[in-house]
């Protein structure tokens, strides 16, 4: 019951998607922190190995970069094949990377459509699919295997932006997320989500010219989310304290969801 068991991660081998910036990179250090061995991929190469090493030498743990393109199915399988060279299992998928694409309704385009989509909810499928196998060499029964998608309070609320497809998207990755919870938890591998609410990176940055100050003023809780608030959200997912919560997205957005006013109405 201490602490130190309950949410321990010490030894385990975790992927981030989308790991060299943003959400993914908080999510990185967290797991670094707490002895994690992490391998992170993104498609800008020197950018990816830059922080890998920064993150390496910061938190004195493994942090492996592997350059690599989701948002095709070949991309998909030639990240997994370079895993599978590396480790016989692993035992955390973070399916973060993402995109977002803002047009208005008259004008939206098939390839923001696409883009979106292809990204956000097919790759993360097969992704996922072929993980499982890793997934499942380290899992049992006393000690599954976690997987987490990160999917966004847009796919709860009605955003304010023109993003018809990104929120279409995130709607799709919490109801996928409970469809694969309920096939893979039969194999001791646990499917979660977590909906971000404001967390500064250069998506939710590039809106707002990277000033947060408005953002911090609506928010409940006054202010962005902090890789504190993301990485201790994770490592709960995936520590013993997590493993009897399965197909849930537990928002982490300062009380938007479930205190603005408009949904109390
Ligand atoms: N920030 C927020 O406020 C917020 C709120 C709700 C949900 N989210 C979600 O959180 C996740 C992370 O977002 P973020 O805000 O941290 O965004 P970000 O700063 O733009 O980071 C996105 C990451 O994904 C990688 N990436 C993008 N396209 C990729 C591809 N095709 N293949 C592989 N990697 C790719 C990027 O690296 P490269 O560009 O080098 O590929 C980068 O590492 C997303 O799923 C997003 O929808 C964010």
């Amino acid at each position: 019951m201490k602490i130190t068991d309950l949410f321990n991660v010490k030894n385990k081998v975790a992927v981030v998607t989308g790991g060299s910036r943003g959400i993914g990179e908080m999510i990185t250090a967290g797991f670094l922190a707490n002895g994690v061995k992490v391998y992170i991929t993104a498609r800008k190469a020197p950018a990816l190995l830059e922080k890998a090493k920064e993150l390496s030498e910061k938190y004195e743990h493994e942090c492996i970069p592997i350059p690599c393109d989701l948002s095709t199915k070949e991309g998909v399988e030639d990240f997994v094949n370079q895993i599978v060279n590396k480790e016989n299992g692993i035992d955390f998928l973070i399916n973060n990377a993402g995109a977002a694409w803002g047009e208005p309704f008259e004008s939206f385009s098939e390839g923001g459509w696409d883009k979106v989509m292809d990204l956000n909810v097919k790759s993360l499928f097969f992704l996922t699919q072929k993980m499982k196998l890793l997934l499942t060499t380290n899992a049992s029964l006393d000690d599954p295997s976690r997987v987490i998608n990160i999917g966004s309070i847009d796919g709860l609320n009605v955003p304010a932006l023109p993003t018809f497809s990104y929120s279409a998207s995130k709607a799709a990755v919490h109801h996928l997320t409970r469809v694969l919870a309920a096939q893979l938890v039969k194999e001791n591998i646990l499917v979660n989500a977590i909906a971000p609410g404001p967390y500064p990176s250069n998506m939710l940055g590039a809106a707002v010219n990277h000033d947060y100050s408005e953002i911090e003023k609506r928010n409940p809780r006054k202010r962005v989310g902090t890789p504190e608030d993301i990485a201790g959200l994770v490592i709960f997912l995936c520590s013993r304290a997590g493993a009897y919560t399965v197909g849930e997205t537990i928002t982490s957005d300062g009380g938007i969801v479930k205190t603005a006013s408009h949904n109390l109405s």
